[in-house]
């Protein structure tokens, strides 16, 4: 019997909580400096307490925890697999924790995502997303030669990317096949073959290559937009089933034991379990896998508004960021240490918590705009903290390199380094 490797390496991610703190971490306070990780989260310590400076990014314990078993459960009870998008976060400690959960692989969109997360020793992965460069090719080529545990899926969506693929890895003598998974695109979308001719031809040119294995078939729902209203949902359910059939189509080409079927981000995840789960072929083993990656932290805007997995048991908000009031120049208006370097504004402006009609209004490099209710003129002192809820984590973590993780009494129990 095979003995399979572990999902990744446990002493290259625990050794990040064995390296020293510094200046380079933004908000943390100073005492913290020289301090590892491990003695800063053994101390039990308050960020606020010793001397962290605004802003600070934190994560909150509890919704973590509750998120990566409410998803695990899920999943588990619709019959479908998570290869959570590791570029959310880009944070090996909370993709282990992910794995840990039950979730089968990482996502990652570029080459560098997989450097990074092979880098902790991670071992299965699908890149969603065709490689064009050869230099990309060959070191995917050279990992999976060196390392037979290594399992890396990516995606085709043309025959000259086909050609290119495969023409690289001939080059570089490669001996492993590289899994691909062609991906069926959405008109008006981004990546991905329009229609079923399209699909079938990069499937057939993948299957004729002798250095590439047609593993299956991908697509991302959410590419056009998180539109939840029925409208929205008839669109992504139509679109699905195009992935549907082309699995069935294609059902004759596809050269491993099992056939590959991944789609989800964090909006749809109900319809791509309920469209592309079951049903299938007598004989036709396939793999429904979700690639959610938002899910694990949620927030307080575009993910509130339309995961499924809303309501009192339902996702929570993990990812805030803390600012204080740095002006108040106006009856009506609050300055905070919180800008674009600092917080997403991409879906949605930051949510301030605690504030009964006060909101965001903008956001400079280094600012926020916090327009204050007459309910909230007596609040937001200069110098006071708020806390503000986020929308789209991925824009959040890119902005932070290390991000401590609080317990309910706001005591750290653990800091996260991201690699962006
Ligand atoms: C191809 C692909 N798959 C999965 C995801 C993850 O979706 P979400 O960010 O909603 O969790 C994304 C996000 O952009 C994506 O581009």
């Amino acid at each position: 019997m095979k003995v399979m490797s572990p999902e990744f390496d446990a002493s290259r991610v625990a050794a990040l909580t064995d390296q020293q703190l510094d200046w380079r971490y933004k908000g943390i306070p100073a005492s913290w400096w020289g301090r590892t990780p491990a003695q800063v989260c053994a101390a039990a310590s308050d960020p606020f307490d010793d001397g962290a400076v605004g802003p600070l990014c934190v994560l909150r314990e509890s919704a973590l925890a509750h998120n990566l078993d409410t998803m695990a459960d899920w999943c588990r009870e619709h019959g479908v697999e998570l290869a959570p998008h590791g570029k959310t976060h880009m944070a090996p400690q909370l993709l282990t924790r992910q794995l840990d959960a039950g979730a089968c692989a990482v996502t990652v969109a570029t080459v560098s995502q997989v450097r990074t997360y092979r880098a902790f020793g991670v071992r299965d992965v699908v890149l969603a997303n065709e490689v064009v460069d050869d230099a990309g090719v060959v070191w995917l080529g050279r990992e999976l030669d060196a390392d037979p545990d290594f399992g890396l899926v990516c995606w085709v969506d043309s025959v000259r990317g086909v050609e290119l693929m495969t023409a690289a890895l001939a080059a570089a003598g490669v001996h492993r096949q590289l899994d691909v998974c062609v991906e069926v695109g959405m008109a008006g979308g981004r990546t991905g073959c329009r229609g079923a001719d399209a699909v079938d031809a990069v499937a057939r040119a993948a299957a004729d290559s002798e250095r590439l294995r047609l593993m299956g078939v991908a697509g991302y729902e959410a590419v056009g937009g998180h539109d939840v209203t029925p409208d929205g949902y008839a669109g992504v359910r139509t679109y699905l089933r195009e992935l549907r059939a082309a699995v069935t189509r294609l059902a004759g080409l596809f050269e491993a034991d099992e056939v590959v079927l991944t789609a989800g981000g964090s909006t749809y995840f109900d319809a791509v379990a309920d469209e592309l789960t079951g049903g299938w072929p007598a004989g036709l083993p396939v793999r429904t896998i979700l690639r959610s990656g938002c899910y694990l932290t949620h927030d307080d805007g575009l993910y509130r508004r339309t995961s499924p997995l809303h309501g009192p048991a339902g996702l929570r908000p993990a990812l805030t960021v803390w600012a204080q009031v740095v002006s108040r120049p106006e009856p009506d208006l609050a300055l905070l240490t919180m800008g674009r370097r600092d917080v997403s504004f991409d879906a949605d402006l930051p949510v301030p918590y605690g504030l009964a009609d006060s909101r965001v209004t903008k956001l400079n490099d280094q600012h926020a705009y916090l327009r204050l209710g007459i309910a909230d003129r007596d609040r937001g002192e200069v110098g006071s903290w708020l806390e503000f809820g986020i929308s789209h984590p991925c824009t959040v973590f890119d902005k932070w390199q290390l991000i401590p993780v609080l317990d309910d009494d706001g005591r750290v129990v653990d800091l996260i380094r991201t690699f962006f």
